[in-house]
Formats: C-alpha cells, structure tokens, sequence
C-alpha cells in the first residue's frame, strides 16, 4: 500500500539561504538528497520532507510569501510567530520569524545565553507549524542543541496534551554544544521540565534534552556514535547515552559530488580525473604562484582549510610545524575564527616567510584551488564528528593527514591518507615526518592520490539509511493491528 511519510527537518541553518559552517552544508544538502531517492531505493513509500529554519536577518530567499501567524504563549501575554514559505528543488521551505528571531541579529552569537530563547521559541514554533497549516508531520528531525528541545516538546506535550504520536530523530553535529541553561525560559513559555535520567547538571539543557527525548538520535559518523559512548568524547554524557546505545545510529555525511567535481570545476586552472591525473600539476604551480610561493613540483605543498578552532587542532598544527627541522615543504592556512588562534598562524608566517602563507578570510574559491593544487591535507582534530573538507580534500587528489578521530577515522583509510593516534604536537610530527619521506616516492604517492580519488562520498548513501529510519520510526508509531 503506498503510503506517504512527512518529515519536517529543523536547523539553524542551510546552504543555499544562510551558511556558519557544517551543519550548513549538511542541512542544506541532506533534506534535498533525501527527496532525491529513487523509488528503487524507497518502494512504495512517498516522503514529503520539507524544511524549517529560522528568519536569520542575513537568510536570502526568493521567492518568500506568507504563509501564516499565530501566537505562542509567554508569561502572561503572547508572542507572534510570522511564518513564510520558499521553495528550493521542489521542496517547500519554511521560515519563522517573530521578536525573539529578529532581537538577534547573527545566526550564532558568541554567548549562549543571548540565543537561548530565540532557538527555544523557534522549536516550538515549528512544533505547532504543522497544525497550523494542517500537515500530519510524522517525524521531526531536530539537529544540534539549537532545535533539539522541538524533540522535547514534542514529548512533553504528547504527555500534557495526549496529542497524536510524532515520531523525532535528533542528528549530532557537535556534542560538546549543549546550549544554556533554559530551566528559566521554559517556565516561562509554559513547559514543564520533565523528570529525565539524565545527570543533574544536564536537566535544563537543550541538547541533552533533545537527547533524552528522541526517538533515535544520529551523531553524524558511526564512529563518532562509538566515541561518545566513552570517557574523553561523551562529555560527561556518556553513562546517560549507553542507556540509549539502542536508539543511537551513526550515519556518515556526504559532499555534494557534482559541486565538487574536479572534472568539471570552474575554479581550477586545470580539471582532471582519476584518468587524467597529471593535468592535476598546473593546480600546484598556479597555487604556488597565486600564494607567491616559489613555483617548484617537487616541494610537498601541505595545507589546512579550516575553522581556526581548538576543535580543528590548528595550535596543535601551529605548533608542530613552528618547530619542524625540515625546511623542505611549503604550507598554506586558510581559514577564519578564533583570533587568538590567526594571530599565531600569522607568527608562523612571520617566522618563515619564504614558505609559508596564512589566509584568514573566507575564500571558497581559493579553497578549491588548494584542494586541486595541495599535495598534503592537515586535520588533526582533537574530536571531529565527521568533517567535510577530507572528504573533498581525497576527492580532489589531495592526501588527507588526520588524527584517527570520529568521522575522520571512518572516511580515512590507511592507503588513501596518514593517520595518527594522539592529539598532540609530537604525534602529529611523526605522522608528518612519515609522510615527507613518502613524497618523493611518485608510485607510491599516486596510488594514494588514486584511492582516495575512488572514494564514494556521494549523499545518497547517507540519504537512503535516513529514509530507512524515518521508515522505522513510523512503523513504531502505528497501532498494532486489532486482531
Ligand atoms: C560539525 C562537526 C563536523 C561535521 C559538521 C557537519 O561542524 O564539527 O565534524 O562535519 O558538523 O555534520
């Protein structure tokens, strides 16, 4: 019998209308491989999956109508939810605004605090949404801490209300973001806290919350799913998300294989192929010559594009290399974030000037060029859930060196990358060392620009195992058939 599954997927933000980071590319590339599928792939059931995101003051849209408005509760008075709807692919788009959306001007702020109730009054508005406009949702995808109390009050307000059964899937970008404290918001917004087995200091937090409350949760790698299940990545969690080891699904990310082509690339001085992997070296030299590097083939070109971010383990790469013996490679740093973090990449530069270049802006377009042109990929993360650019890094020719961490240890195999234990300065260095020695071995070398290049990154992979838990948490839902 054919039936249709609606899903309503609920983030801060997505890639084409607002775009901070991961979670942007993800959410912007997901919902839309998801509806893709082929009935091949999903049978007899239809899915109807449709988008939510906050009306972040920089959010582009066109076209954008209203779509409806309708109050939420607050203290003593009411607060109005303005609701618009766009369309991307086919697939219907909503935006919610209202005060506490528009008070805050970035998508993130740097204190939490400050984006507590706009992230909570946008849960719960898109919880209502579907009522309001008369859409049987089946399943709420929340993701990160920033949607994940929609799973939370979704549960709460069956139990207070006896409305109908929604299903919920909280996808885990980043545990380590856990919200603020919103026990005061709440009250106010009349939620009840509920009594959870969650540690004490967890109880008013919106991920853990989230956690608690979901049906399935999803980190975004399997092996980010193992990790947090111990000591140094569960975040003081871990005892708490054992008892859910059940409901727990890693499922790795995609890129987008057609953007990132380097067949087919605009951003390239020259495209090429597994087939044609020597039209890859104009890259190298037009890099070099863009970086105003000396132009030589047989440097090894090593290179980061990355959030400076103690996450992204950047001091640990700053450090490494400051102290680095050999002066027989060239380095590249793209990226932005923590200024504390640029300026001493900038001290690097400083220290070696003649092969070293720091880049803190944004620049998509010079990091394609690094990905086409570089021989080496640094990421030693001290935790990565899953992480993108190894991923296009390997599909772009470019050998990733990665700490053995979360998604970067599943997508990192050892004949298409360098791989290193320790999150630290000297591990790191060794890993390196390694592969400075394996350079100039060209087969060697080729072999692993060759595999990586093989690789399978494609969304719908990762599309297909969403769509079989969606299918899952429905069948959970419906009644057992009267006998
Ligand atoms: C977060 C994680 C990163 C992941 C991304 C998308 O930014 O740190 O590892 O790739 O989300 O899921």
């Amino acid at each position: 019998m054919p039936e249709t599954i609606n899903v309503l997927f609920l983030a801060a933000e997505a890639d084409p209308f607002i775009k901070v980071g991961g979670l942007g590319d993800v959410s912007g590339a997901l919902p839309r491989a998801i509806r893709a599928l082929t009935p091949e792939i999903t049978g007899e059931t239809k899915l109807d999956l449709r988008l939510v995101l906050p009306m972040h003051s920089a959010v582009r849209a066109d076209p954008l109508r209203p779509l409806a408005v309708f109050p939420l509760k607050r203290g003593d008075s009411e607060v109005q939810v303005e609701v618009f709807e766009s369309v991307l692919d086919g697939m219907p788009v909503y935006f919610i605004s209202g005060d506490p959306i528009r008070n805050s001007g970035s998508v993130y702020s740097l204190k939490a605090e400050l984006d507590a109730e706009k992230y909570l009054f946008f849960s719960l508005a898109a919880v209502e949404l579907p009522r309001q406009i008369g859409w049987d949702v089946d399943v709420l995808h929340a993701n990160d801490w920033h949607t994940a109390l929609a799973a939370y009050v979704n549960l709460t307000r069956r139990w207070e209300e006896g409305t109908r059964r929604v299903a919920s899937m909280l996808t885990l970008h980043n545990l380590p973001f856990m919200g603020p404290d919103i026990s005061e918001l709440l009250k106010l917004y009349g939620i009840p806290l509920a009594q959870t087995d969650l540690p004490e200091w967890a109880r008013v937090l919106p991920l853990p919350l989230g956690l608690w409350a979901a049906d399935v949760i999803t980190p975004v790698s399997p092996g980010y799913g193992e990790e947090i299940l111990g000591e140094e990545f569960g975040c003081g969690l871990y005892d708490f998300l054992a008892t859910r080891r059940s409901s727990l699904h890693g499922i790795l990310n995609g890129i987008d294989m057609a953007s990132y082509n380097p067949t087919d690339d605009a951003a390239l001085e020259s495209p090429f192929s597994r087939l044609t992997l020597a039209d890859r070296a104009p890259n190298k030299s037009a890099l070099q010559t863009r970086l105003g590097l000396p132009i030589n083939a047989d440097v090894p070109l090593l290179a980061m594009v990355t959030r400076m971010d103690v996450q992204k383990g950047v001091d640990i790469a700053i450090k490494a290399l400051a102290s680095f013996k050999k002066r027989d490679f060239q380095l590249v740093i793209l990226g932005t974030g923590d200024p504390v973090l640029e300026e001493s990449a900038r001290a690097l530069q400083a220290s070696h000037p003649d092969h070293i270049r720091i880049e803190t802006r944004f620049d998509a377009q010079l990091a394609r060029q690094i990905y086409a042109g570089a021989d080496l990929f640094l990421m030693p993360s001290r935790y990565e859930p899953c992480g993108l650019s190894q991923m296009i890094a390997m599909r772009y020719g470019c050998v990733p060196l990665v700490r053995a961490t979360g998604g970067l240890r599943d997508t990192v195999t050892p004949d298409a990358g360098f791989l290193f234990e320790k999150a630290t300065p000297l591990a790191f260095s060794n890993a390196l060392r390694k592969a400075l020695k394996r350079f100039p071995d060209r087969e060697a070398w080729t072999n692993m620009q060759l595999a990586g290049m093989a690789k399978d990154f494609s969304w719908v992979n990762s599309a297909k195992q969403y769509f079989e838990l969606y299918q899952s948490l429905v069948l959970e839902n419906r009644p057992n058939p009267v006998s």
